[in-house]
């Protein structure tokens, strides 16, 4: 139980047993060839963790090699011992096929240094996509008292005068090449612009999602997630957080302490207020599966679908993480959500032993051009829906982002406004999408829906980011800047365009997107949460088999072992692309 004094640290089974001095003096002896003493190992000292996920190979969190200096000095003042390990690196736009194929090789990394190594507790460097959850996940699996360190966003990109947002200025480099704004050099720096410092994303993409949802989770010290990576402040909350990984070992203050249903509930809604990537239903089902806490898609409408988009940062505002940080953080937005009475549980408990509420509820917002209050949203209903059908048995869309444009095109209708109806153009993947998408013989109008399927946890090994079609050329210069588009695999948390994402089951293990085929009329109801092909039950019994005769649908070949490992005994997108074997192990 939290809050029980431990007698006996877990580290001396390994450093300090007189009843087995053969096994103890040879887990002790290498420890002290680099200068540790045998006081130091054997005077009771926690022995935390620092699970560095920083390296050359991954920018987004390198700047935790040096917080990693702080974190110790944090851990040696409060009478700890630090002892670092390399993590599994998981680069977001650096590793191919994609990055999210790395996030469960990480967790598994994770949970076993943690169970194998004399470690009392741990420090998680967090930063980068998959890196969060990676190591909440393996936190959780592992269960001994754990702290997340942010590395912080990078500074506000500019460009002219203007804020250039990480990946988000991409959406708009290639529109300005494709009209001949700029050419290959331009590109190159106008999208360089939005990196100016250490940290990860500056936007709200999956990274600043998933680094203000380990707050909201309650696993990072108030404030930590928005401080930019190179501001002092960064240095000085590394610094208590070393500190506060000791004190929650005499507390025994552990993950399944803290991340509990009522904390999921307050981080999804902390999601929908902060307008957070469609990437953290993955990834916090994942978390919560292995705590044994269930959570799902219909969750994450019921608890969050309501919840107002308070948060005015790139790609649906304006802002950025410097901005983010100055106006108060993610304490400020619980402060806020709390005045409008939407935060679900204010008394759950965070890592600094206190409540949500009690951390939060005297935050004062600094800005309240970058952090709206509930009374004065940026959009109402900014959570998302999960849609069902013969398509699928679970899909996320945020409806928030639905544009005008969009609006007037397809939810005109005054007799059935929240649904519509188009044709279906199926692509089997980015490659296909990209050879095909300006065929004018595919005959692509403005009642087509664009599919992409193949891009799920099995098909694309890891799931690929590739759901946001743009549609042909032809049909931009008429006007029609985005189609609806559907798919098994994920978006950027970057982009902002409407999609129905992450369906599962995915094609690839004989999901209802296997058996569409272009030309097919497919209905949509954002009221029901409804998405169907509209033909028969017995077409579709009909198809089925045809497919399975046929050995299901095709996918690429392995291209690493990692790849095959995978696919024999990954989950769905819905059910958090966990390793199913995985969950059981607490
Ligand atoms: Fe690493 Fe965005 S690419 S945080
Ligand atoms: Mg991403």
């Amino acid at each position: 139980m939290a809050g029980t004094a431990r007698t006996k640290l877990r580290s001396q089974q390994w450093f300090d047993n007189p009843a087995d001095p053969g096994m103890t003096a040879l887990y002790i002896e290498r420890y002290l060839n680099y200068g540790l003493t045998r006081e130091e190992l054997q005077s009771g000292k926690p022995i935390i963790g620092i699970a560095q996920t920083g390296s050359d190979l991954s920018p987004c969190n390198r700047h935790h090699i040096e917080l990693a200096k702080r974190v110790r000095d944090g851990i040696t003042a409060a009478g700890g011992l630090a002892f670092e390990f390399p993590v599994h690196p998981i680069q977001e736009t650096g590793k191919r096929p994609t990055a999210s194929l790395d996030r469960n090789l990480a967790y598994l990394g994770l949970v076993e240094v943690l169970y194998g190594y004399p470690l009392d507790g741990v420090v998680l460097t967090i930063g980068c996509d998959k890196t969060t959850p990676a190591m909440l996940m393996g936190a959780a699996t592992v269960n001994i008292p754990a702290i997340a360190l942010s590395v912080g966003p990078m500074l506000n990109g500019w460009h002219r005068g203007e804020r250039t947002g990480s990946g988000t200025i991409v959406w708009k480099a290639r529109e300005m090449l494709a009209a001949g704004e700029i050419d290959y050099s331009g590109f190159m720096d106008l999208v360089a612009s939005s990196a100016p410092s250490v940290g990860y994303c500056n936007t709200m993409g999956t990274a600043t999602t998933m680094n203000s949802l380990a707050e909201a989770l309650g696993m990072q010290l108030p404030g930590s997630a928005a401080i930019p990576a190179p501001y002092r402040e960064r240095g000085q909350i590394a610094y208590e957080t070393g500190r506060r990984a000791v004190e929650m070992v005499h507390e025994d203050l552990k993950p399944s302490d803290i991340m509990t249903r009522e904390a999921f509930e307050n981080a999804i809604v902390v999601n929908s207020a902060i307008g957070g990537s469609t990437n953290a239903p993955i990834h916090l089902n994942a978390i919560a599966r292995h705590l044994g806490v269930p959570l799902d898609n219909d969750d994450w409408q019921s608890v969050g679908h309501h919840v107002p988009l308070l948060v005015n940062l790139q790609p649906a505002g304006e802002y950025l993480g410097e901005d983010y940080h100055h106006a108060g953080g993610v304490p400020a937005v619980v402060a806020e959500l709390m005045r409008g009475g939407l935060l679900p549980h204010p008394d759950a408990r965070t890592v600094n032993g206190r409540t949500m509420g009690e951390n939060c509820a005297k935050t004062e917002n600094l800005d309240d051009k970058v952090i709206r209050s509930v009374s004065a949203p940026l959009k109402e209903h900014a959570g998302f829906i999960n849609l069902k059908g013969n398509l699928f048995d679970s899909a996320i869309m945020k409806t928030s982002v639905i544009s005008t444009e969009f609006r007037e095109r397809y939810l005109s209708n005054p007799e059935d406004p929240d649904a519509f109806e188009g044709k279906a153009m199926v692509f089997d993947g980015p490659e296909d999408y990209h050879n095909r998408i300006e065929d004018p013989a595919l005959g692509i109008d403005e009642n087509t829906i664009l599919f992409m399927r193949g891009t799920g946890p099995v098909g694309y090994p890891g799931a690929a980011e590739v759901v946001n079609m743009q549609p042909p050329a032809y049909l931009i210069k008429k006007g029609v800047h985005a189609l609806p588009c559907i798919g098994d695999g994920r978006q950027s948390g970057t982009s902002g365009s409407p999609s129905i994402l992450n369906a599962s089951p995915e094609a690839a293990v004989g999901g209802g997107l296997a058996l569409l085929r272009s030309g097919d009329r497919v209905r949509i109801d954002l009221r029901k949460a409804t998405a169907d092909i509209l033909i028969s039950d017995a077409e579709l019994t009909e198809r089925r088999a045809k497919l399975e005769a046929n050995g299901g649908y095709a996918y690429p070949e392995h291209q690493t072992p990692w790849q095959e490992i995978q696919r024999g005994m990954v989950d769905q997108l819905s059910a958090g692309m966990v390793l199913k074997p995985a969950v059981k192990y607490r």
